[in-house]
């Protein structure tokens, strides 16, 4: 169905549909969870690649030189604690030479305010593209602040990979860092009342790491 953020790329692929509506029960444990958040990254990531530039170079096959590309800006992957730190798995496995950098943020449980609490980036991370990770976009402002992060640092070439985004949390990374590319696996309905994504997928952080 098409949506109205310009900013916003859906994932649709069979697979990433079949394991989301895993991630989804509420039946699934912490195990199955983390696993299929890994597998779920890693396939969005091969969507998120698709735009990055690649360079020609020569390699020599086992029986002549031949012309090939590679992607040779440095990569950085930042997770958003905690959740994040379950996709940065699959990320790697597809990109295994990125560098990877933590940005801590909490949500606050009353106001719904991000508060951020642990920031380590590679000293160049503004050398090439940088993708920040987290499952959930709910009312944006976790990855927004994250965003703010990462521009007061130099980047430039930015992009989110999540996998369940509510129309505010689009809406408002839209407002916020309009140039920056939302890839989300679904976009749902709506937030409730206290800004939980509808139907979502409960609190990725305490699912994934079993501390509900
Ligand atoms: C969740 C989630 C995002 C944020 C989304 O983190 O992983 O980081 O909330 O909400 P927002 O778009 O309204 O900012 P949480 O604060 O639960 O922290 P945790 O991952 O450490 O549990």
């Amino acid at each position: 169905m098409p949506h109205r953020f310009p900013n916003l790329c859906l994932v649709r692929h069979p697979l990433i549909a079949h394991k989301l509506s895993f991630i989804r029960e509420r039946h699934t444990n912490s195990r199955d969870f983390r696993r299929l958040l890994s597998e779920i990254a890693a396939l969005m990531t091969y969507e998120a690649f698709r735009e990055f530039t690649t360079s020609p170079c020569e390699v020599e096959t086992p029986l002549e030189r031949a012309s090939a590309e590679r992607i040779t800006a440095p990569i950085t992957i930042v997770p958003v604690l905690r959740a994040g730190l379950g996709m940065t798995r699959g990320v790697l496995d597809l990109v295994p030479e990125a560098r990877v950098g933590h940005i801590g943020i909490r949500r606050d449980e009353t106001t719904a305010l991000p508060i951020g609490y642990y920031t380590r980036l590679p000293a160049d991370i503004a050398s090439g593209p940088v993708i920040l990770v987290d499952p959930m976009l709910a009312t944006g402002g976790s990855s927004s602040h994250a965003l703010t992060i990462l521009r007061d640092a130099g980047c430039m070439d930015l992009r989110l990979i999540c996998l369940v985004a509510a129309p505010e949390g689009v809406g408002r990374l839209l407002l916020d860092h309009p140039t920056v590319r939302v890839y989300a696996a679904a976009l749902d309905r709506e937030l409730d009342e206290d800004c939980f994504i509808r139907p979502g997928l409960g609190d990725a952080g305490d699912r994934a790491y079993g501390t509900e």
